[in-house]
């Protein structure tokens, strides 16, 4: 079986919205093996984002990720990866596809940075570099 995993962003656990969101997952079908809430440090997050670095939105994202507590979850299952991030929907909260997390539960808050409050990593080599990045 396939591991992933998720985050519940800032937004997502200051909107009181980490039950639904792991309501869902759970309803998917999918095992959760290991949850935590974390205050990541911006080295934690340096590493997790590394893709990332040098682009314009690189700061803004730090800044959003370092503004409140994560809850980082271990998720189990056969196509784990490719079914969480369906299940999230689009990065852009405004036309990910209602049904999906970000569909039903994020919009635009007029901030500089997406608040699109869940994050699953996008291949399996993701996934094994991120889970041990947050469950060290
Ligand atoms: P994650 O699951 O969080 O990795 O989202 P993703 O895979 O859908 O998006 P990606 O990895 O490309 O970008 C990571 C995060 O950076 C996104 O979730 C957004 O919060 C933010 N982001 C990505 N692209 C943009 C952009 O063009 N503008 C802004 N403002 N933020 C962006
Ligand atoms: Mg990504």
């Amino acid at each position: 079986t396939e591991e992933t995993l998720v985050l519940v962003k800032p937004d997502g656990v200051a909107r009181g919205l980490t039950g639904a969101i792991l309501a869902r997952i759970e309803a998917k079908g999918y095992s959760l093996v290991d949850l935590k809430l974390v205050e990541p440090s911006r080295d934690l997050l340096a590493r997790h984002y590394a893709e990332h670095e040098g682009k314009p939105f690189y700061e803004p994202l730090l800044e959003f990720m370092l503004s409140g507590p994560v809850v980082a979850i271990r998720v189990a299952g056969n196509r784990v990866i490719e079914g969480f991030r369906s299940l999230a929907g689009t990065t852009d909260p405004t036309t990910a596809a209602p049904g999906t997390i970000r569909g039903d539960l994020g919009r635009d808050w007029g901030v500089a940075v997406q608040q699109n409050l869940v994050h699953g990593s996008d291949s399996p080599e993701s996934a094994e570099r991120e889970l041990a990045i947050w469950f060290a």
